[in-house]
């Protein structure tokens, strides 16, 4: 994500006020009174089972990877430690040995400060403006962008070294909506060979410095690059290679996934081959309600095989609708050929969103450990602004999630011309297989989520629950996990969440068979009418099972919604992900109940709670947050680079 000079605010003095007082529900004017990092460690908004920096600005998941060597996942993240808007954009970083749980990586190990303060957490970080007035301005002096790395040295051999690939920026703003800026972008490596303490640049830095063939481009960065042996035969290739993608466009003609290549033995020498595919501008592939729209520019663009179906994901800006004000996070599956000048070309013949909801800047990394692709995202606040330095943080990652073939049989189906999020085939007894890009949080992580948490499990047969001896709790913690499945249902239903006793609070969250739409309805969500409240609106539409008789019915919606502080994360049949944010302004407001609208017939089975998910920053303390400070004039490029907060 990038951002140029498009939010001005102004600096306020702001008394410093201890906390806020517990009990009262927290009003705008309270906030707007309170100190810098005062409502912090406040559990109800700020997630503990989720990832996110230990302070102060993210976005972008940067450069997953597993290192075989160690045996230790690294995950990297945009930062702006220290501050609470987008600006001089590094890399944070942390480890897990599982996915489950995390720890900050202090990459100042000999400076005593603990790893999650200040800029410990930063691995690979801009030129210091400050002591440098360069001329001309080196390559990387305003921002690292995000990217994507690999546990192998530069000739790609596995010997322990980390690298990093990752887009600089040396002018700004840039948006794909404003003039491009020539040399705004180059793109860079760096490297480490101590397990991910110390990165150095590569010394003939920038690797990169012109955009693909003569585009006129809308952007040119995030690099996602990949051993590809299934391409290598396609291509004919007598050597391995590498291949790599990026977000791209060009201007008035539409998005683009620039494709480069690079012989395995060199992974500083990258050739462009050709877009993948030509999208036009603001078009959708199927319907804008089911496929999204393909924007203007593509930023963090995935391309990657599952066995030996190929896929691309991609954040998709500016297509937005009245129904879907965000940007899009998209995913399409295509046929792969060779065109005539020895590129490839990818033809969709599926799509989807990744996410209906907020998550953007989804990057994904193959977890060769357990031989499967996991995805995170980037949740922003959806706070308009508003309370951000008293909250002293902004952003997190989705659940890890696991994305995969997913495939319904025994589906009743109806050729259509319009593709849609799923390919169908026929099966020799006439029913059909629908088979699409599955996605759920990784099953291995939300079982490490469940270690001390309170589990209960209502009284359900297979198929129906006694909905009358159905209380759910009144008493939530700030982290819990709700699943059940509707059976089936003549209207809106699913669960209320963040309910205060008395109704003054709640978020309604279900399914409505009319419009084949999950909804998040923020309308009741927080007193506080300073944040959003438009409801997130997702494209659901149920497979209708053939029956024996010949019949066919609705299948039954299995849901799975996560709450954590503010962070809400909806799933759907292992194929369907929104996600969205809450933020109740009463301290009571931690009830739920399931859901249904007025004279609805719903059948709910296997209603489950887990209150109380793990927290996954064990080395973390609770208060990690860190001194804002505001940039001057002299180091924000008079505030056209970034905000100064
Ligand atoms: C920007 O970040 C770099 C490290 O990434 C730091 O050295 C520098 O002081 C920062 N500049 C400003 C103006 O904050
Ligand atoms: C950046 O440079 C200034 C001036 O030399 C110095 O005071 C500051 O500590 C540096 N910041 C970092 C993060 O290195
Ligand atoms: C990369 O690692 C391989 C071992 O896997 C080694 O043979 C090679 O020399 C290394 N290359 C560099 C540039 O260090
Ligand atoms: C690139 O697009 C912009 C906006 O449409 C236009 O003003 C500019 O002339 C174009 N540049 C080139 C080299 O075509
Ligand atoms: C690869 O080799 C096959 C078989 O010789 C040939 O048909 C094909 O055109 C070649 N593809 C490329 C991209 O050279
Ligand atoms: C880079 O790769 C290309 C094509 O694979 C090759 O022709 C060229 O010689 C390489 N360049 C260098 C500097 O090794
Ligand atoms: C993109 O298309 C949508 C409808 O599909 C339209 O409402 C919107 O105005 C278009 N956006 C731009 C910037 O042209
Ligand atoms: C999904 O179904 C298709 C069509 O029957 C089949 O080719 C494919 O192997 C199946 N994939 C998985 C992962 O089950
Ligand atoms: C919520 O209430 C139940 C039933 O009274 C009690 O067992 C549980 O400990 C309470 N949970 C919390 C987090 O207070
Ligand atoms: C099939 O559906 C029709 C209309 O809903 C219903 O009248 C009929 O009883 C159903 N048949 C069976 C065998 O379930
Ligand atoms: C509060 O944060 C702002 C930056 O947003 C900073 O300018 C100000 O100095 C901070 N106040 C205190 C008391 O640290
Ligand atoms: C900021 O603006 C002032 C007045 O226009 C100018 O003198 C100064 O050079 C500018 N500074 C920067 C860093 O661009």
């Amino acid at each position: 994500m990038k951002l140029g000079k498009s939010v001005f605010s102004i600096p306020v003095v702001l008394s410093t006020i201890a906390s806020a007082a517990w009990g009262e529900p927290l009003t705008a004017e309270g906030i707007e009174k309170m100190g810098n990092n005062s409502l912090f460690t406040m559990a109800r908004w700020r997630p503990s089972s989720h990832f996110l920096a230990p302070a102060g600005w993210m976005n972008d998941p940067c450069a997953p990877m597993y290192d075989p060597v160690r045996g230790l996942y690294h995950l990297h993240y945009q930062f702006h430690n220290n501050h609470i808007a987008w600006g001089n954009v590094s890399w944070g970083h942390a480890t897990s040995p599982d996915l489950i749980t995390w720890t900050d990586v202090d990459h100042y190990p000999d400076d005593g400060l603990p790893a999650w303060k200040d800029y410990q957490a930063q691995s690979i970080g801009t030129t210091n403006l400050t002591s440098n007035h360069h001329d001309p301005a080196l390559y990387n002096h305003l921002s690292i962008f995000s990217g994507s790395g690999q546990a192998v040295n530069l000739t790609g051999g596995v010997d322990g070294t980390l690298l990093a690939f990752y887009t600089a920026a040396s002018e700004l703003p840039t948006a794909w909506n404003e003039p491009y800026l020539p040399g705004t972008e180059s793109q860079a490596l760096a490297i480490s060979t101590d397990g991910g303490i110390t990165w150095e640049h590569y010394e003939n830095n920038p690797i990169l410095s012109d955009p693909p063939g003569n585009w006129n481009i809308t952007g040119w960065r995030d690099p996602f690059y990949v051993p590809w042996p299934q391409l290598d035969t396609l291509l004919n290739k007598t050597e391995p290679h590498w291949y790599a993608v990026w977000g791209s466009g060009i201007r008035e003609i539409g998005p683009r996934m620039p494709l480069y290549t690079a012989p395995a033995s060199d992974l500083t020498n990258w050739t462009f081959l050709g877009a993948l595919w030509e999208p036009e501008k603001n078009t959708s592939l199927g319907t804008l309600e089911e496929t999204g729209s393909y924007g203007f520019n593509f930023e963090l663009s995935n391309f990657f095989s599952i066995g030996d179906r190929y896929f691309v994901s991609m954040g998709a800006e500016g297509g937005n609708v009245s129904f879907h004000q965000n940007k899009w996070s998209l995913w399409n599956e295509g046929l792969v050929s060779v065109r005539d000048n020895g590129s490839i070309a990818f033809t969709p013949t599926a799509g989807g969103a990744s996410d209906f909801g907020l998550l953007y800047a989804i990057n994904s990394f193959d977890d060769v450990k357990n031989d499967r692709r996991i995805q995170w995202g980037w949740a922003q606040e959806d706070i308009n602004d508003f309370g951000a330095t008293q909250l002293g943080y902004q952003g997190a990652f989705s659940h890890p999630r696991e994305v995969f073939i997913k495939n319904t049989t025994g589906v009743s189906h109806k050729s259509s011309d319009v593709l849609g999020s799923s390919r169908y085939f026929k099966n020799t007894n006439g029913s059909w297989t629908a088979s699409t890009l599955g996605v759920r949080p990784a099953p291995d992580v939300v079982k490490g989520l469940h270690r001390g948490a309170r589990h209960i499990k209502y009284p359900c047969n297979q198929r129906k629950c006694d909905t009358k001896k159905i209380n759910l709790p009144s008493n939530l913690t700030s982290s819990y996990q709700i699943s059940f499945t509707i059976e089936h249902t003549t209207g809106m239903a699913g669960v209320t969440v963040g309910a205060s006793p008395d109704g003054e609070e709640y978020t309604n969250i279900y399914f409505d068979p009319s419009s084949n739409n999950i909804v998040v309805d923020r309308a009741n969500s927080s007193l506080i009418d300073e944040f959003t409240k438009t409801p997130h609106i997702g494209f659901f539409e149920p497979y209708q099972l053939q029956q024996k008789s010949g019949n066919t019915t609705m299948e039954p919606i299995q849901l799975d919604v996560f709450v954590d502080g503010s962070l809400v994360e909806v799933y759907a049949n292992d194929r369907f992900a929104l996600t969205s944010r809450i933020y109740p302004s009463r301290e009571d407001s931690t009830g739920a109940k399931l859901f249904a609208a007025k004279g609805v017939n719903v059948k709910y089975s296997n209603v489950e709670i887990w209150d109380g998910l793990l927290n996954v920053w064990p080395d973390r303390p609770r208060n990690s947050s860190s001194l804002l400070i505001w940039d001057t004039a002299a180091e924000t490029g008079n505030y056209t680079w970034w905000t100064g907060n």
